[in-house]
């Protein structure tokens, strides 16, 4: 299968995490053990989402839920002030506004002094075809000044669908399965407090020599376009990949890239710096057969 195809395929069923080989040691610890683990960032990503607390529309069916918790430092326990929390999910009927300028679901907090977020807003439902349905999840990325964008998702106890989902059922994803809370008014709270975690960070400068347009050595018309958002670098999304806006890479070391919630071994992004200016990006996916394709572009000077 191509990477293209499988990434078209998982990103939007997003069965791109395996259940092993996902907690890994990073030299110096495990990660996944306090830390919020990440989660695939999906195709329905949109940023600069307004600022609110309330994402409920009138006259628009979903239970009415209240999401809380705490944005807290890698020890744990340390609230983390005025980190950037966005948290995007789908309508009563399945749906993502991916154009309208309403950003419907789709909204912007940062946590108090006390490290305290909420959102009031409805509880997504499954979303798929066919024996192929997502479990209903929220989509939150974190953004804290001194550690890398949290990109994750949130899903709900006794949801059927959550077995079936690789993303969802992986040991990583355990801790993000939450018990709705039932209130007194009829309407529903969940709580889930996000743990940062210092990974590598890549330094803007280097960010800046990787930015900007590459071109498949073997395929003139396989170009990827990466770009800086805040301080991670992105793939510019297009028609034929199924991220419209794009994707986050999380950077891993030894200019080695990998995205959110899928394991390095599946697909992987490293950069080689060249003399005279020359910038070759090794991409190398892995499918589940064990099939591997390399895709080796030179970025445009
Ligand atoms: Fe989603």
């Amino acid at each position: 299968m191509k990477r293209r195809t499988f990434l078209s395929q998982t990103i939007l069923t997003a069965v791109a995490v395996s259940a092993s080989g996902f907690i890994r040691f990073d030299g110096q610890r495990y990660v996944g053990e306090c830390e919020t683990t990440s989660d695939v960032l999906g195709p329905f990503y949109r940023p600069n989402s307004p600022v609110r607390e309330s994402l409920r529309i009138k006259g628009e069916k979903g239970d009415p839920i209240e999401l809380i918790g705490k944005i807290l430092h890698d020890d744990c326990m340390t609230p983390y002030k005025k980190a950037k929390i966005e948290l995007w999910h789908c309508d009563g009927d399945g749906n993502y506004d991916n154009e309208t300028a309403d950003f419907k679901y789709r909204g912007t907090a940062y946590s108090d002094n006390k490290g305290n977020y909420c959102f009031k807003t409805i509880l997504p439902v499954p979303y798929g075809s066919g024996d192929d349905y997502r479990p209903a999840h929220f989509h939150m990325m974190i953004t804290a000044e001194g550690y890398q964008p949290l990109v994750t998702q949130l899903y709900f106890t006794g949801d059927p669908w959550i077995e079936k989902d690789k993303a969802a059922s992986s040991p990583t994803a355990k801790k993000r399965i939450l018990e709705v809370q039932s209130l007194k008014d009829g309407s529903k709270k969940v709580a889930y407090n996000v743990s940062m975690a210092k990974k590598l960070a890549v330094e803007p400068a280097s960010m800046g020599l990787l930015v900007g347009n590459y071109t498949s050595e073997k395929d003139l018309n396989n170009k990827l376009e990466l770009f800086r958002q805040d301080s991670q670098l992105w793939i510019k999304g297009d028609k034929t990949n199924g991220m419209p806006y794009g994707v986050n890479l999380e950077f891993v070391g030894d200019n080695t890239f990998q995205m959110p919630g899928m394991p390095l071994e599946t697909l992987s992004f490293n950069f080689q710096l060249l003399p005279y200016g020359v910038v070759k990006l090794v991409e190398t996916f892995t499918d589940d057969k064990g099939e591997k394709e390399v895709t080796i572009y030179e970025r445009e000077r």
